[in-house]
């Protein structure tokens, strides 16, 4: 029998209710990493068994959908889906999400080489969050914890990413019966990098998260090097020990693992068969141009400023291509993100007039585009250009491989990807299956990945690269976590 996650506590709820009841207009599934590589995970409900998932309540009319404690049946593509909702006060939220989250946890976690904020000059320092924001972080944790102790019966529960991080703990403390897991989807950070922001009140927070999740009895990160510098963390700041597999801590034994994340494979290509070619891909092939694409959220781990300035002075050599460069908002109303719409406008600029002096077509926007929109880009894309400083995996570059098996093979992209991004760590970045790593902080690097890329040299997405994007896949990903947590307990 394969393992089963009855409970699955998550930040986001599988969607957000944006349409209200009357309307019978079907609800956007809510997007990002997180989702597209835990929702092929869950099991149909049949009225007794199943999955049973737990989010915060974020959609605009997502108490017209729910019963007085936020219970409601979800038809999914993968059957009905028993779902739960908790609801927070902004102030709790912003102190949550807003603070704690992303101001904080998200930034610090990901200077896994370098000092970023020193670096790049717009990665904003992790703001110690202050002393309200922090208890509206237990509070949230606290009730996720609550919600997951009520349901009776519940044998595992997988606890994801770092907004939850203290639900580990908090589960175990409440003499929680079943088996606990927990998951860390963005990379874990190097003590050393992030020393200079370690003030004793930081250090003291950053302890508290690290205890929190090694609460689980398996702690999951996404690649043996998050495993390696979680473990010396773990062992720094809380005195646990390392152990055969993981770590002993308090008198137990807690497994750490690397479990890398997949996607799955039949939503993209389902999505690449229907999306339709983009009015400015044709446009570009009419021109004999080829096509290079920067799809993602516009994070300030992405970067997309460093992208930008090599694809100013590629055009400033003489390289002429299209670029199509689309970056989702994300997290509106946090702080955090402001800087960088300044440094992009300010880097778009740039570039768009290199463009223009060689007469290629280049643009960057700022919008949210539809999934089929999406995979129709990454579909017909000549160099996929991603380029994150550090990233937990980077489903773009998996995603892309799947679109472009459509592609004969000697017609399909070159895959440009941050070397410190999971993707690149995990499937190997020397161009030898058409997915290269580049050093977003040396220019060098990126313009020279780049123009390898366009004149085809490394070798393009390789049937060896779409099939292991294909057998990683999702579902294998949560099988293996869930399988290692029943072993662990
Ligand atoms: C990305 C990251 C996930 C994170 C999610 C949160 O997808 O890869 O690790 O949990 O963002 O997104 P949100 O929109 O809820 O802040």
């Amino acid at each position: 029998m394969t393992a089963r996650a009855q409970l699955i506590l998550a930040n986001r709820a599988f969607l957000d209710h944006e349409a209200p009841r009357w309307a019978d207009s079907p609800s956007t599934a809510s997007s990002g990493g997180l989702l597209a590589a835990v929702r092929p995970v869950i099991q149909p409900w049949d009225g007794r068994e199943g999955t049973t998932w737990i989010g915060v309540g974020m959609g605009r009319f997502d108490r017209e959908w729910v019963d007085a404690r936020g219970y409601e049946i979800l038809e999914t593509p993968r059957g009905p889906l028993r779902h739960r909702r908790l609801f927070f006060g902004s102030a709790t939220w912003q102190g949550h999400y807003g603070e704690v989250a992303n101001s904080f946890t998200w930034p610090l976690f990901h200077l896994v080489r370098a000092d970023l904020p020193r670096l790049t000059g717009y990665y904003p320092a992790p703001q110690p969050p202050s002393s309200a924001g922090w208890q509206s972080f237990v509070l949230v944790n606290r009730a996720f914890a609550e919600a997951a102790c009520e349901e009776d019966g519940a044998q595992t529960c997988w606890v994801q990413d770092y907004q939850l991080a203290l639900v580990p703990a908090m589960l175990r403390e409440r003499g929680y019966r079943g088996r606990i897991g927990f998951f860390l989807h963005i990379p874990f950070p190097a003590l050393d990098v992030v020393r200079p922001y370690l003030s004793p009140e930081v250090c003291a927070r950053l302890r508290t998260i690290v205890e929190g999740m090694l609460g689980a009895d398996l702690v999951g990160l996404q690649t043996p090097a998050d495993v390696e510098r979680f473990v010396a963390a773990a062992s720094e700041l809380c005195g646990a020990r390392e152990a055969d597999g993981g770590l002993e801590v308090g008198g137990r034994r807690v497994r750490v693992g690397a479990y890398p994340v997949g996607i799955d494979p039949e939503e993209v290509l389902t999505a690449a068969r229907r999306g339709r070619v983009a009015t400015r891909v044709r446009q570009a092939r009419e021109l004999g141009l080829p096509v290079v694409v920067g799809l993602e959220r516009g994070d300030f781990t992405k970067g997309i400023p460093e992208r930008l300035r090599a694809i100013a002075e590629a055009y400033r050599q003489g390289l002429r291509f299209a670029y199509i460069g689309i970056a989702s908002p994300t997290r509106e109303g946090v702080e955090a993100y402001d800087a960088l719409d300044r440094q992009l406008e300010r880097d778009a600029a740039r570039a768009r007039e290199a463009a223009y002096w060689v007469g290629c077509p280049f643009t960057q926007v700022r919008a949210s585009v539809g999934w089929e929109d999406v995979v129709a880009l990454q579909r017909d894309a000549d160099v996929v250009f991603t380029s994150s400083l550090a990233d937990g995996m980077n489903l773009v570059p998996l995603q892309a491989a799947v679109a472009q098996s459509l592609r004969p093979a000697d017609e399909r992209a070159v895959v440009l990807a941050g070397v410190d991004a999971g993707v690149t760590r995990v499937f190997g970045g020397d161009g030898q299956d058409g997915l290269v790593g580049v050093d977003p902080l040396r220019q060098e690097s990126m313009v020279e990945g780049l123009i390898a890329a366009l004149e085809g040299r490394p070798v393009r997405i390789s049937d060896r690269l779409i099939h292991l994007v294909r057998e990683r896949d999702a579902r294998s990903w949560g099988e293996r976590f869930l399988g290692d947590l029943e072993e662990a307990c």
